[in-house]
């Protein structure tokens, strides 16, 4: 018998974690419940001990209740937890790693899978402080669900904000505890993730997927040996590319030329110029995601040398005249027919970065726009760290110094529940 841990938050929706609890007892599963002290003013441990039959948990500092099971205990026995309704509160509590009260000393302390359902006054949800910690949680392997638009449980209120429905509950902790449960919590490093502190995929959230990457610089010629090209040495592109295998995707990567080995699992194709990427990208299409982390050469030469331009003593160095490369981005993100469902760019800017980086979003029709520093001082190309700005429709959130594969797994993990619609 698979086994529910219940963590209910205090929202208004509490009380359809009494439904919620029959729906999931029907199916055969075991519910044991912890409710928030602020849960039990809207719903009453009495009740929810009824529905689901097992003691309520609501104390962390409780004598009786810590020798009869206690809260590692609680959190070991679950094959998933669930957080239905997540409060902004606990949201944030959770993203901070808190373990004051016995819900988030349960949620830091189990290695199992956690759901979160968030419900909360539209306000409240789009509020920054609370995307921020959406986001991090996400990036804790975190899976997220709702909320969804509607009528608010206040009179006269409505937007985003309303818990997922018990159905759609149901049917996504049917899918978790499929996937085979145990597989790494919250924030959890699995043994073998620990070198590279990344946290254990825990769930193919990009499975039926098809994710395009561009990573790498390109090279453009002068003449047959030589070329302009750029410092990219494709590490954030390549590891976006892995991450996205990992969660399950079909991935296609376009690569301009760099020293680094092809990702494991993913289909490659090799390109020089920005034109051959362009063609590539094209002929890679239909994706549901498709993100451009290459480091395209603005111009080229207009009419490169068939031979090696030979110095000539006394005669003046040539005159290199450059035309515009097309514009990848642009080019897909403002195509009609055929657009990826998500187009995310990358934007490299060396001063005013978010600024620069909100413009490019407008001009270019992206999506989202990750932004980071290249400037010298940042150290950014050819490093193995990356601090970027994720800029969306709803506002710019800025990431911590993180590896490159950490940035790669958080943004895949986020565009996974953007097709999902897990996230508004
Ligand atoms: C009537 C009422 C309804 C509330 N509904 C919500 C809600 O739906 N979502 C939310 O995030 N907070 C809501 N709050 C605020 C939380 O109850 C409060 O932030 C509390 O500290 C959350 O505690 P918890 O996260 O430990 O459960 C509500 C407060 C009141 C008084």
């Amino acid at each position: 018998m698979k086994r529910v841990l219940l963590i209910i938050g205090g929202g208004i929706a509490a009380y359809k974690c009494l439904d919620l609890i029959r729906r999931l007892g029907e199916r055969g599963i075991a519910v044991r419940c912890v409710m928030t002290k602020a849960a039990q003013a809207f719903v009453t441990p009495l009740a929810v001990g009824a529905v689901s039959n097992a003691r309520v948990a609501t104390d962390l500092l409780d004598l009786e209740g810590e020798r009869e099971i206690g809260h590692i205990r609680l959190a070991r026995d679950a094959d998933l937890v669930v957080v239905a309704p997540a409060t902004a509160d606990l949201l944030a509590r959770m993203a901070q790693g808190h373990a004051d009260d016995l819900a988030t000393a349960v949620l830091l302390a189990t290695r199992a899978p956690v759901l979160v359902a968030p419900a909360m006054n539209p306000a409240m949800w789009s509020h920054r402080a609370t995307r921020r910690n959406v986001a991090l949680l996400a990036a804790d392997s975190v899976h997220v669900i709702g909320p969804n638009a509607g009528e608010m449980a206040e009179k006269g209120e409505a937007g985003v904000g309303r818990m997922a429905e018990v159905a759609e509950l149901v049917a996504r902790i049917e899918t978790l505890l499929g996937a085979g449960a145990r597989e790494g919590g919250f924030g959890f490093l699995a043994v073998s993730d620990t070198r590279t502190a990344r946290p254990a995929a825990c769930s193919l959230l990009l499975a039926g997927r098809h994710v395009l990457v561009t990573s790498g610089p390109t090279h453009e010629p002068i003449d047959p040996v030589r070329y302009i090209a750029n410092r990219s040495s494709g590490k954030q592109g390549h590891a976006i590319a892995a991450a996205a295998h990992r969660l399950g995707a079909r991935v296609t990567l376009v690569s301009g030329p760099v020293e680094i080995a092809d990702p494991a699992g993913v289909e490659v194709r090799h390109v020089e110029t920005a034109r051959e990427m362009l063609a590539a990208v094209e002929a890679a299409l239909p994706a549901d995601v498709a993100i451009f982390a290459a480091a395209v050469a603005d111009w080229r030469v207009a009419a490169p040398g068939n031979g090696k331009i030979k110095k000539a003593a006394g005669a003046p160095p040539p005159a290199l005249e450059l035309v515009e490369n097309p514009d990848i981005l642009r080019a897909i993100a403002k195509r009609g027919p055929r657009r990826p469902t998500l187009v995310i760019g990358f934007a490299a800017e060396t001063q005013d970065v978010v600024a620069q980086a909100a413009a490019k979003r407008k001009a270019k029709g992206a999506d989202w726009i990750v932004a980071n520093d290249v400037s010298e001082a940042s150290g950014v190309f050819g490093a193995d760290r990356n601090r970027v700005h994720v800029l969306t429709a709803d506002g710019v959130e800025d990431w911590p110094d993180l590896d490159k594969s950490e940035v790669a797994d958080a943004l895949l993990r986020r565009a996974g529940a953007f097709l999902s619609r897990d996230t508004v």
